[in-house]
């Protein structure tokens, strides 16, 4: 099991299921090389999805696991993420429920982004929720994954206004901006040890 700070490069994968917008951030922050980590696979469920595209053109492996149940997606990642000897694991944009066995066995060492102050709207349609309850400030988390929905301990939040005439895109849009500094901000700190699960921590 990896502790943190390593002492070494990290080894970094990605779960993406769509466009891989915080991919891209995360492949330009730890690019092949870099003494801090790199991303060394990217993993998507979904087919086609834009994410492996950009990890195929980053020189980086793409691996598709459709989603045919989760434990069978589960035994493959898992069968993956030990043969590349991953370190740490980056959800972004992964639009599928990990079982709790999984979370734990990669307990503060799987991360995810989401798009609003948590625990602030977990859940899907985050910036929907955030208009629809009139709120005047939202932004990203990254936080640790556990058995629960967006509901890990946090490890870095970004802010940004809820402008009068928002709409959801122009609302996701400003959010997402924000998502690619604080992804990367926060698997660094997690890397150099400066952020850890809180003992006791499921
Ligand atoms: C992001 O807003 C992320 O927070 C949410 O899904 C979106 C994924 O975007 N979970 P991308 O695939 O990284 O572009």
């Amino acid at each position: 099991m990896s502790e943190f700070p390593l002492g070494r490069p990290a080894r970094l994968a990605v779960f993406a299921s769509g466009r891989g917008s915080n991919l891209a951030a995360l492949l330009a922050a730890f690019p092949a090389g870099d003494p801090v980590g790199s991303v060394a696979l990217v993993l998507s469920d979904k087919p086609g999805a834009e994410a492996l595209e950009r990890a195929a053109r980053a020189g980086v492996e793409a691996a598709c696991v459709p989603w045919t149940s989760r434990s069978a997606f589960e035994r493959r990642a898992r069968a993956l993420l030990q043969a590349r000897a991953i370190d740490l694991v980056c959800l972004a944009g992964f639009m599928r429920i990990l079982s709790p066995g999984f979370t734990a066995r990669y307990r503060g060492r799987i991360l995810n982004v989401h798009p609003s102050l948590l625990p602030s709207f977990p859940g899907l349609h985050a910036q929907r929720q955030a208009l629809a309850a009139g709120a005047r400030e939202s932004g990203c988390s990254v936080h640790f994954v556990d058995a629960g929905v967006d509901t890990g301990p946090v490890i870095a939040q970004r802010r940004v206004p809820v402008l009068p005439g928002d709409t959801e895109a122009s609302l996701s849009a400003r959010i997402l901006a924000e998502e690619h500094l604080a992804y990367p901000e926060a698997v660094r700190q997690v890397l150099a040890g400066a952020a850890r699960l809180p003992e006791g921590v499921a």
